[in-house]
């Protein structure tokens, strides 16, 4: 039984909330590994089409890694933290055949904005302030944040948000590409739902090909044409496409069967 998240649906959309309102959702190890479980579980659902993420309150997506636990650790052990840390959650839900969207509710500061990074699409509210902090405690992002910021918003734009680790609001993380788009806060939720429900319409089985694809193209040694050329090929395969091809050709709307 999990004791730092919540998880509820909304038909076939999954929504994962991070809570530890009280320490601003930090991610210790405990809620790490949780939330990496429930999206491994919701990736191998069926009936899952999509996930959101999100913290709970009003103040705080993730406030970071939880500092308190790895303020004494040794050089080993913060390796340790790091490998552990990408293996469990962050590289999870990079991978994850379902759409992950992050709803940004709030502070999102080294892991937070890590895990937010790490999802496929990001919505943050805007009162949401976003940053790598992690120099003014003498460490870097050890989540993948060297990274992926680079691949989001460019390699200068990283090592100047690393290096001065300054927060940004949510108006400047979506005018550098860190996030996709701004609502209320009233809104957010309702907004990261209906996209989920507008990508849950599409085909899944082409919708986690294309993420695979996508993701082929930053891993080292991959050719990312090479894969979209393979999962193309495949995507032909699939009852998917034919049922796409015919609602088409029918001039109907397709009910896609999921594989
Ligand atoms: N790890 C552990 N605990 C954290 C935390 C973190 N990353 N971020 C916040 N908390 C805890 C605080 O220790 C405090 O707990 P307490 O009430 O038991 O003392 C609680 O959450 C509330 O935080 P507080 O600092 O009082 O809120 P604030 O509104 O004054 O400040 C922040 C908000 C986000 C600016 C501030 O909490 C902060 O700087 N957090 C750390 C951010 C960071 O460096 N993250 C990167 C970690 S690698």
């Amino acid at each position: 039984m999990a004791e730092n998240i919540l998880v509820e649906n909304d038909g076939s959309v999954q929504l994962i909330t991070i809570n530890r309102p009280d320490k601003l959702n930090a991610l210790n190890k405990q809620t790490i590994q949780e939330i990496g479980d429930a999206v491994r579980t919701a990736d191998a659902s069926k009936e899952v089409t999509a996930i959101i993420i999100t913290g709970s309150g009003e103040k705080a997506f993730v406030a970071g890694a939880d500092i308190s636990e790895f303020a004494n650790f040794s050089g080993v052990e913060g390796g340790v933290l790091s490998q552990q840390g990408q293996n469990t959650l962050f590289n999870v839900v990079e991978k994850c055949q379902t759409p992950v969207i992050a709803a940004v509710n709030g502070f999102a500061l080294g892991g937070g904005l890590e895990l937010a990074m790490s999802c496929h699409i990001r919505i943050a509210s805007d009162n949401a302030k976003m940053g790598l902090p992690e120099v003014t405690l003498g460490v870097i992002p050890g989540y993948g944040g060297t990274q992926r910021l680079a691949q989001l918003a460019g390699k200068g734009k990283a090592m100047e948000l690393i290096m001065t680790a300054a927060m940004i609001d949510a108006n400047e993380a979506h005018r550098i590409g860190l996030v996709n788009q701004v609502t209320t806060q009233e809104e957010l939720l309702e907004t990261a739902k209906k996209m989920a429900h507008k990508i849950s319409r599409n085909s899944s089985v082409a919708i986690s090909k294309a993420i695979q694809a996508i993701n082929d193209g930053y891993r080292d040694g991959v050719d990312g044409f090479e894969s979209e050329i393979k999962h193309f090929g495949d995507c032909f395969e699939t009852a998917d496409f034919k049922e796409g091809t015919t609602a088409f050709l029918e001039k109907r709307k397709p009910n896609f069967p999921g594989n």
